[in-house]
């Protein structure tokens, strides 16, 4: 079976790396792929937005199944899209992927249905927003409806910052109109952790935990990343732990996506807040694979991921078994010189040869691209998710870091304290 992924980040290089593991696999293409992908799948020159030209590639080739990425296609309906030419796609309609394309709706399924998040109000004008931010306290949480990058979550530990948030959000409409709506929320204490579950309805097979570093430098400071590293499992955090988030959030709400009319088929990810008591709660829902979680994710994947994903695509998921290995995996990502802000493009880099792609060590490209000579140059933020796996958290990071040094580019940064926490 031929198969097209959609996407072109560190995300799509491990969805088409486990995919090609599958003897069902026929050719992959990537539209739009990277340098990393077009080692082992055809990229082609479509972007995501462009449905148009991607539903005619899927139908031209006869692909019999089609894989998406990304959050912003999703929120606009490309699985839609796909299904009206009745082309096989793994992912969530436009209806479902609301959950992570609107706070509000999210916010608000929640609250209908009494799962766990943060207590909250959601305005649509500037003054009354403005009005109950003036009865409140900081800590507190300032986010604008609708997809934003990553960037549209303020975090606001002063009244000043949080002013400022909402000013941005509503008067000076940074995200245009993602912004239409804001969601003020209570301040959360805790840690967090990320479950990807694959999801069919009210059919839910969580993948293992995984926690991602959002900030840019060591010891979680400076602002806030795509992801500077993710690990799993998570050997600190209690199993029980893990067990009342699938059972009381993660269930329930794939469940009241049924209710709503709006069922979910595709990776729901679920973002949470395990607080100080040991209860989780919800921080947020996105509607796909997360990046860089997938890159530890899906290396401890023992079952065949298109089994997995023509499953859901065929309304049978209930019937599958999924495996996963008992090793662990540490992503440490190597990112461009003044990333999360500018960055160059177009470095070359250095000892990617050297570099395992299989055993003990994957690199999956985020943001490469081969220059004239043929050879891998940087051109993004984040360039490189080197994956290490060993028996336990500590080999593991050992592996990945290893890896990491031999790979030079210009201005590399990356961060040193991946997975400390986990060193149990
Ligand atoms: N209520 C809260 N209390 C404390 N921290 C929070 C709260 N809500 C969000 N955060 C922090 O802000 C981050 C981003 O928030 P959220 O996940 O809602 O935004 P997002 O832009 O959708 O993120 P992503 O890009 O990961 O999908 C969270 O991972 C968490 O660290
Ligand atoms: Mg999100």
């Amino acid at each position: 079976m031929d198969i097209l992924v959609i996407g072109g980040g560190g995300r799509e290089h491990a969805i088409v790396w486990a995919l090609k593991k599958s003897p069902k696999a026929g050719r992959i293409y990537c539209a739009p792929g990277n340098a990393g992908i077009g080692q082992i799948a055809e990229c082609v020159p479509i972007a995501v937005n462009e449905f148009d030209k991607l539903t005619a590639f899927a139908a031209e080739k006869q692909v019999g199944l089609v894989v998406v990425g990304p959050d912003d296609p999703l929120a606009d309906g490309i699985v839609d899209a796909f299904e009206a030419k009745e082309i096989p796609v793994f992912g969530p309609r436009k209806n479902a992927a609301e959950i992570e394309g609107s706070k509000t709706f999210m916010k608000d399924l929640l609250h209908k249905y009494n799962i766990p998040t943060a207590a909250y109000e959601k305005f649509d004008s500037y003054d009354a927003a403005l009005a109950y931010l003036n009865t409140q306290k900081a800590p507190i949480v300032i986010k604008a409806d609708g997809l934003a990058a990553g960037k549209g979550v303020t975090v606001a530990h002063s009244m000043e910052e949080a002013h400022q948030a909402l000013q941005d959000i509503m008067v000076t409409k940074v995200f245009g109109e993602s912004g239409a709506q804001v969601v003020i929320e209570q301040f959360l204490e805790g840690q967090e952790m990320s479950i990807l579950s694959f999801v069919d309805g009210e059919i839910v097979h969580p993948m293992p935990a995984a926690q991602d570093h959002k900030q840019v430098f060591d010891g979680d400071r400076g602002p806030n990343t795509g992801g500077m590293g993710t690990y799993s499992p998570l050997p600190h955090i209690d199993p029980a732990i893990i067990e009342d988030a699938i059972e009381n959030i993660i269930k329930p709400t794939a469940k009241a996506m049924v209710a709503e009319g709006r069922p979910f088929r595709g990776v729901l990810f679920a973002g949470l807040m395990i607080q100080p008591d040991g209860t989780p709660t919800t921080v947020e829902f996105n509607a796909r694979f997360g990046d860089p979680e997938t890159q530890v994710v899906l290396p401890r994947l023992k079952s065949d991921l298109l089994e997995v994903f023509l499953a859901a695509v065929n309304g049978t998921l209930a019937d599958v078994e999924i495996e996963w290995s008992d090793e662990a995996t540490v992503c440490v990502v190597l990112a461009s010189e003044g990333y999360p802000a500018s960055y160059p493009k177009g470095l070359p880099i250095e000892g990617l040869q050297s570099a395992g792609n299989e055993g003990d060590a994957i690199v999956f490209h985020a943001g490469t691209a081969l220059n004239a000579e043929g050879q891998f140059v940087t051109n993004g933020g984040r360039v490189l998710g080197v994956v290490g796996l060993g028996a336990g958290i500590a080999e593991a990071r050992d592996k990945a870091y290893e890896q990491a040094e031999q790979i030079t580019f210009k201005g590399k940064q990356n961060r040193t304290d991946i997975a400390t926490k986990a060193l149990v």
